[in-house]
């Protein structure tokens, strides 16, 4: 499997890490073609790395111009609501860069219709990204992984996860009572670059599982996310990296 799983010392290096993999894929994106696309994570692990897209000396580094910001998930919240994953990424990051806002395409949680609010959101995706037929290719996807295994808000044994056709779906998640908005496998699975963050000694015995245990995505629906004509990057720092016994790449050495 292409797939490259990188053990930083810290979280804070892990996030140093993915800001310095999107600013450089980004200028070399929008020098070669014109245009850089990227779906962002929510959850709380990526503000470290877009705090550091929007300071000095990386914020000056990426053509914020020919910038495409979507989301890879969202919660059925209004966009100012402490849970948006919009409210959080604007916060820590594009309320501090000088991005146009048509740059900016955030998944409407708040939407009374979440199926029409999907659909609409995948038509965005295909405006923006110009493909009208098949599976669109996001230049970067970042994707967290949550301590069930869920990533995105593909959570363990949800509809969602066996989606074929749709880019973009509604997915009811009965354990946290809620449905969420959230990209699917074929999409996510298509992407240029797909990169996890996930460091963190709390996320050590699920990693262990997800990279190391037997495939059964159901129930840990990261181990779903394999592109297959992509790079595939798990960051994780040494707390993570407990109990996981395979030759990896040690950062730095
Ligand atoms: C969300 C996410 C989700 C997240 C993981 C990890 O909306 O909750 O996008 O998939 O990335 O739950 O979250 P943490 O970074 O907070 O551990």
């Amino acid at each position: 499997m292409n797939r490259e799983v990188i053990i930083f010392e810290t979280g804070d290096e892990v996030a140093q890490y993915a800001a310095e993999l999107f600013a450089g894929m980004a200028e070399e994106a929008v020098a070669a073609r014109g245009v850089f696309t990227v779906a962002l994570s929510g959850g709380s692990t990526p503000k470290t790395a877009y705090s550091l897209l929007a300071a000095k000396p990386l914020q000056d580094q990426v053509p914020w111009d020919n910038v495409q910001i979507f989301w890879g998930d969202e919660r059925t919240v209004p966009p100012d609501h402490p849970d948006s994953n919009y409210r959080m990424a604007r916060e820590a990051m594009l309320a501090h860069v000088p991005i146009p806002e048509a740059n900016i395409h955030r998944m409407e949680g708040e939407a009374a219709d979440l199926d029409a609010s999907a659909a609409s959101y995948e038509q965005t995706i295909r405006t923006v990204l110009d493909i009208k037929g098949g599976i669109p290719r996001f230049d970067l996807i970042l994707l967290g992984m949550g301590d069930d295994g869920h990533t995105a808000s593909l959570f363990p044994q949800t509809a969602a996860l066996d989606e074929t056709e749709r880019l973009v779906v509604p997915n009811h998640v009965a354990k946290l009572n809620t449905n969420r908005i959230t990209m699917t496998r074929p999409l996510l699975n298509n992407g240029g670059c797909v990169l996890f963050l996930a460091p963190g000694a709390a996320k050590a015995a699920r990693l262990h599982e997800v990279l190391e245990g037997p495939q059964d995505w159901h129930r840990l629906p990261s181990q779903s996310i394999q592109p297959q004509n992509g790079r595939l990057v798990w960051a994780i720092d040494k707390g993570a990296a407990v109990q996981l016994t395979g030759n990896y790449i040690i950062h730095g050495e």
